[in-house]
């Protein structure tokens, strides 16, 4: 029997270093996935873009305040930094993703 390397992790280069302001959001369509990017206390932050209640995108329906990710549709709220659910028992944890910031991008492990 052969066995071959597997290897499913993939780089997503979501722009300039510069481009991602503190307390700011960008969204990004990345390998399939809606992908929502904030800044907070200078390292950058990757989260699933889509709201885990009914799904609204949070690159519209999303506003960062701190370290806290609300989504104005129905009022849930995550930790940036986890994906923790802190308000709404409709919602669910958001999915993160791994950010390493490398040669002034951005790129997003998925
Ligand atoms: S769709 Fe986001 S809280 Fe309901």
């Amino acid at each position: 029997m052969r066995t071959f390397p597997v290897c499913t992790m993939v780089l997503i280069d979501a722009g300039a270093s510069e481009d991602f302001v503190e307390g700011e959001k960008k969204v990004v369509d990345a390998n399939g996935d809606r992908v929502l990017l904030t800044r907070f206390e200078g390292k950058v932050y990757a989260l699933h873009g889509k709201c885990t209640h009914q799904g609204a995108d949070l690159g519209i329906a999303g506003k960062v305040t701190g370290r806290v990710l609300h989504c104005r549709m129905h009022g849930a709220n995550w930790d940036i930094v986890t994906g923790d659910k802190l308000a709404h028992a409709g919602a669910t944890d958001l999915k993160t993703f791994k950010v390493e910031e490398s040669n002034g991008r951005v790129l997003v492990e998925m």
